[in-house]
């Protein structure tokens, strides 16, 4: 019984070493020290033994088994420690490997524009403000001296929301809006997107933006207004761009004005960019009419103001060499990746 004893620590000695998971170890301990393992088969034999071999044998089979079971022990902290490692070398990071490069993002070319055209008016010490797209027919048209029956309504194809709300045709309504709530000085740009029921092609949309500049307060002139679109002009299409101002006539300005660029591919002679005329129209402006003032509670007695109007895919058309107005609304990352 002894040899058979010294011969089982021997074998689970021998397997244990060849055991490779933590399944085989379960299995092994079953096999032993398990309720129907040789350990206990051999335990229930005792009784056959003589007194004085009972206790020697008893001590054996307990060295035996806490053998068996400190060894699967320790095999089993062996392998999982050995688990671990493999694990971590298998979820190791190389920070060395070269990245997969995330393309980046463009800023719209519209944007870009825009951004320019704010940054050089809050240079000048203008404030930016918002109004909103659906807008009522009164800050639209009837605040800004445009009636019912204006012929000026027909070149703005309204999209009408109900009788008396609009999609806003121009951001000109901004103007009342701020006068209505601020007492002069005033000194806003407002851009924004605007409505005309048009039909698209190359240089119609019907949706575009426009950027609105608005300055009322004592003694305005159009020597204010002249300098400060000069300035502004300037700044967007270099210090040696020469600004025509050409008369014009918008309801809500009077006197108007219309502001062309001299042609900077032709200089002037004429060429494709500028249709063969020379200059390019960039902006309608004016002195704001006594009228509008009046419906919006300043006296046109005692304040005076100019006020301007862009057309911001113009302005980026020129500025990129884009013929197509639809380009800006495809968004073909094609295109915007240019910018
Ligand atoms: N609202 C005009 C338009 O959409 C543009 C404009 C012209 C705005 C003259 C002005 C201005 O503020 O003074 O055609």
């Amino acid at each position: 019984m002894k040899a058979k004893l010294e011969e089982i620590r021997e074998r689970a000695k021998e397997e244990l070493s060849k055991a490779n998971a933590i399944e085989n170890l379960e299995e092994l301990r079953v096999k032993y020290a398990g309720k129907k393992g040789e350990l206990t088969a051999i335990l229930k034999q005792m009784g056959k033994l003589s007194p004085e071999e009972r206790p020697v044998i008893g001590q054996l089979a307990n060295e035996v088994r806490s053998y068996i079971d400190n060894a699967i022990e320790t095999k089993k902290a062996e392998l999982n420690e050995l688990k671990l490692q493999r694990q971590l070398e298998e979820e190791k990071i190389d920070v060395t490997l070269p990245s997969n490069t995330e393309p980046l993002g463009h800023k719209h070319p519209l944007s870009i524009v825009l951004d320019e055209i704010k940054e050089i008016f809050v240079g000048m010490g203008f404030e930016i403000v918002e109004g909103p797209e659906v807008e009522y027919d009164y800050y639209n048209f009837e605040a800004l001296n445009i009636p019912k029956d204006h012929p000026a309504r027909d070149t703005q194809d309204t999209f009408y929301i109900t009788d008396n709300i609009v999609l806003r045709t121009q951001t000109s309504p901004v103007q009342v809006r701020v006068m209505e709530k601020k007492k002069p000085p005033i000194r806003i740009i407002s851009p924004g997107r605007v409505f005309r029921s048009d039909a698209v092609d190359a240089t119609h949309s019907p949706l575009f933006h426009q950027i609105e500049g608005l300055v009322v307060d004592k003694d305005i002139t159009f020597a204010d207004l002249k300098g400060t679109l000069e300035t502004f002009i300037k700044r967007l299409y270099g210090e040696d761009s020469v600004v025509r101002f050409r008369p014009h006539h918008f309801p809500f300005t009077e006197p108007s004005a219309e502001v062309d660029v001299q042609c900077f591919s032709c200089k002037g002679k004429g060429c494709r960019v500028c249709k063969n005329e020379g200059w390019i129209e960039i902006l309608g402006c004016g002195m704001v009419h006594p009228k509008v003032l009046e419906n919006c509670g300043i006296d046109p007695e005692e304040y005076s103001g100019f006020a301007l109007g862009l057309g911001l895919e113009r302005v980026a058309m020129r500025r990129y060499g884009v013929d197509d107005m639809r380009l800006f609304f495809e968004n073909d990352t094609r295109f915007l990746s240019q910018f």
